[in-house]
């Protein structure tokens, strides 16, 4: 059977360096602090393997090789990880799709954990920060609040995001002000609500993102967009939003 061959990084702040491992060309001052370094595997290549396979057929190899994945199935948007230069969920990219020896990376921008695990702790910040939930000001009903089948396709295209943080980590605002500017994935979701029929804190959600960074750091460079594992357009989203902010105020 055929053998896969990948490279991928690693980094253990709670072990101790690796002579062997430890990139030449590193400049740290303290020699003693454990460094990030690529490690090859070879795995066997199965048919239809995903990259989440041939990740776990490493961790077979060497079980201190760290990363997230849950579902499986695409769902979850744990196992973001960026192969080739390129994020991506890696239960749901073919081996087959990947040039070797594949390079996997941990998602940019984020400070490492250990191997391809991130902090994603600003990101769901971000997320926090847009009050990612219906706000009614009119008592409930009843029952449930109405909505029109038109209304309902407005969300389409918004609600599939499972929070992966491919998009976000794509996105050089982010990396630069991670902050500040609430990056594609919290921003679709702000447009997420705007757009529901059933909300109604429009005046307020766009109020909370005046200003030059939150939302006006976009500068509409699409790496969001190419990297959606959902195939959402993030940079649409906040395109949607600067034309409802401009309508709001005239
Ligand atoms: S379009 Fe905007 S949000 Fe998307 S990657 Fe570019 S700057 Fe970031
Ligand atoms: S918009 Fe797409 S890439 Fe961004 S978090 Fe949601 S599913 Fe992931
Ligand atoms: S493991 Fe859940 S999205 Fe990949």
């Amino acid at each position: 059977m055929t053998a896969i061959r990948l490279s991928v990084y690693r980094y253990q702040p709670d072990s101790e360096p690796s002579a062997s491992n430890a990139p030449k060309s590193d400049s740290e001052s303290d020699p003693r602090r454990p460094k990030p370094y690529m490690q090859t595997f070879e795995v066997q290549a199965q048919p239809g393997m995903m990259l989440r396979e041939a990740l776990l057929a490493i961790k077979e190899q060497d079980e201190t090789f760290a990363f997230r994945h849950s579902c499986g199935e695409g769902v979850c948007g744990s196992d973001g990880v960026n192969a080739n230069g390129t994020n991506c969920l890696a239960c749901i990219t073919p081996i087959a799709d990947l040039k070797q020896p594949i390079q996997v990376r941990p998602l940019p921008g984020r400070p490492v954990i250990r191997d391809l695990v991130v902090d994603m702790t600003q990101f769901y910040e971000q997320y926090r920060a847009v009050d990612p939930y219906l706000i009614r000001k009119d008592p409930l009903p009843e029952q449930e609040i109405r909505q029109s089948p038109a209304d309902r396709d407005k969300l389409d295209g918004l609600y599939e995001c499972i929070l992966c943080g491919c998009c976000s980590t794509a996105c050089p605002s982010f990396w630069w002000n991670p902050d500040k500017f609430h990056g594609p994935a919290a921003l679709l979701q702000s447009w997420r609500f705007l757009a529901d029929s059933r909300d109604q804190a429009t005046d307020e959600r766009l109020d909370a993102l005046e200003g030059p960074y939150k939302l006006f750091r976009c500068h509409s460079i699409m790496n969001c967009v190419e990297v959606c594992p959902k195939g959402l357009n993030p940079t649409q989203a906040i395109g949607r939003i600067k034309e409802l902010m401009l309508e709001q105020s005239v």
